[in-house]
């Protein structure tokens, strides 16, 4: 079983870890991070969406061994302290752009990759970056006027929480590809 390194979060850890194991085992079975969720694990729903390197990946696609001396950043390390928000979640919550939650580590780790760069995004680039993002629950409204709030961009006016898409509508399923 070959020992790898891993920078996660601004700390290394050693592991002996399968050939086979991903990305995502590791960091949710070993190191407890159980905040990179993992959906599809074939890289379809965004939901595995860490940081490698500052780059947004999709932790089911990568072997844990190839992120040896990598460095990794989750969903754990983004609010700058217990009691304090990252701007990107701050705008996911003031817009109302969640509801399970489920794929939620995974776009605010994509946009804060984005928030990161010293460029503001145009609209094209935000949908870009949402683009490789399921959401079975909000219909993607919210969730962009969020990533425009957060990243500076005029934005389409969020819905208010009581009128916000439900499973059930149209709008959900048109959000949901379906
Ligand atoms: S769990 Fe990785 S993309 Fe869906
Ligand atoms: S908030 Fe439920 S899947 Fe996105």
């Amino acid at each position: 079983m070959p020992e790898i390194t891993l920078h996660v979060n601004g700390r290394e850890h050693r592991l002996d870890v399968p050939d086979r194991m991903l990305l995502t085992d590791a960091l949710r079975g070993r190191l407890g991070l159980t905040g990179t969720h993992g959906g599809c694990e074939h890289g379809v729903c965004g939901a595995c969406t860490v940081l490698l390197d500052d780059r947004p990946v999709r932790a089911c696609l990568i072997l844990a061994v190839q992120a040896d001396g990598h460095r990794i950043r989750t969903i754990e390390s983004v609010a700058p302290s217990e009691e304090s928000l990252h701007p990107v979640q701050e705008a996911m919550r003031d817009c109302h752009g969640l509801q399970c939650g489920f794929c939620t580590p995974g776009i605010v780790m994509s946009l804060v990759a984005l928030h990161e760069q010293d460029v503001r995004p145009d609209a094209a680039e935000i949908g870009e970056a949402l683009s490789g993002h399921l959401c079975r629950c909000t219909g993607y409204r919210n969730i962009t006027a969020a990533a425009h709030r957060a990243l500076g961009c005029p934005a389409p006016a969020a819905t208010p929480a009581a009128e916000t898409a439900r499973p059930d509508t149209d709008d959900a399923h048109e959000g949901a590809g379906r």
